[in-house]
């Protein structure tokens, strides 16, 4: 049996669909009861209501699990302890190895949520137990939450410029190579850079997207205070709102660039590409989109 936790959530839904590939039988740790449904028409064979921050749940949700599939919330402020209690809970229940959802460049101290995942990884290293961490660039699938926008009004509006080139990685290659790992053990204490194949700026985004759908769409610059203030508008704010406004910030500085070869590697085919997400997109789509 193998525990996928944030199972009701973008990545995990994923990676349940791409494990249920595999036919392995999957236990999805899920936040509330709504959630159970989705995890099981995604092929979870088990689905537990856990809080990943209960360690007495975390240990009822661990039992008879080999392996674990370890995806932390999005930007919460108790990531890193997130890491450790599940870590603490594995240990307890024997199980076998953990392949941790990091982040590419956890180094990166200027972003909250990356460097909550380093020490994360660094609890891996000192834990005994098998691992293997996966470290993924930013998905495609970001996108999605603006496609209205994209599709209606022909613009991409981002609280970043032309300098932050992304290495997008395609969330599909990424749970491909997640369910992979989780089923091999050739992986053990390996650590995988998982970036996309090219290190796209949001103005190349645009024009990829121009293409594809074949209307005029231009890429935006929002000030990313106008943007903070829009986001505390829309209720947004303490831990999420700060290290997303780093995280543009930062984007706005760097980018966020890594190298494929690592991800060719595992999936033994290229990396799928940017405008290729795009035409799997249906012209409806909810935000929830993923595959
Ligand atoms: N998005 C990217 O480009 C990207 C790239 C690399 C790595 N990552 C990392 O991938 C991870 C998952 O991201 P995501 O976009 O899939 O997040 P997501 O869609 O928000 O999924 C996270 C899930 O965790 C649940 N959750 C929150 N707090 C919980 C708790 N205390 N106990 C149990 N479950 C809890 C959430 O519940 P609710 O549904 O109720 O909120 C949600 O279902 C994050 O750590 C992120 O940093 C993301």
């Amino acid at each position: 049996m193998i525990l996928v936790t944030g199972a009701g959530g973008k990545t995990g839904q994923a990676v349940l669909e791409a494990l249920t590939a595999k036919s392995e039988a999957v236990r999805a740790l899920v936040r509330y009861q709504e959630q159970i449904p989705s995890a099981g028409r995604r092929g979870a064979e088990e689905v537990v209501v856990a809080d990943l921050l209960n360690p007495v749940e975390m240990s009822v949700a661990m039992a008879g699990v080999r392996a674990v599939y370890l995806i932390a919330p999005n930007m919460h402020p108790e990531e890193a302890r997130i890491g450790e209690l599940a870590i603490a809970a594995a240990r307890e229940a024997g199980v076998q190895r953990i392949v941790f959802h990091s982040v590419l460049h956890p180094q990166t101290r200027e972003m909250p949520h990356h460097w909550q995942k380093l020490a994360v990884e660094e609890r891996l290293f000192e834990s005994g137990l098998g691992f293997t961490i996966l470290q993924p660039a930013a998905y495609m699938q970001n996108v999605l939450p603006y496609w209205k926008e994209i599709v209606e009004d022909g613009v991409y509006r981002v609280p970043y410029g032309e300098s932050a080139a992304l290495s997008l990685v395609d969330l599909k290659d990424v749970a491909e190579v997640a369910a992979g790992v989780l089923t091999s053990s050739v992986h053990n204490g390996a650590t995988y850079e998982l970036a996309g194949p090219q290190a796209l700026s949001p103005g190349q985004m645009a024009g990829l997207l121009s293409k594809q759908l074949k209307r005029e769409v231009r890429f935006e610059a929002i000030p990313l205070i106008t943007w903070a203030e829009e986001a505390r508008a829309g209720g947004l704010g303490g831990y999420a709102l700060d290290s997303l406004t780093k995280m543009f910030g930062y984007y706005n500085r760097h980018g966020l660039v890594g190298n494929s070869r690592v991800l060719e590697g595992l999936l033994r085919r290229p990396p799928r590409t940017f405008l290729r997400f795009v035409e799997r997109v249906p012209s409806s789509q909810d935000s929830r989109f993923g595959n």
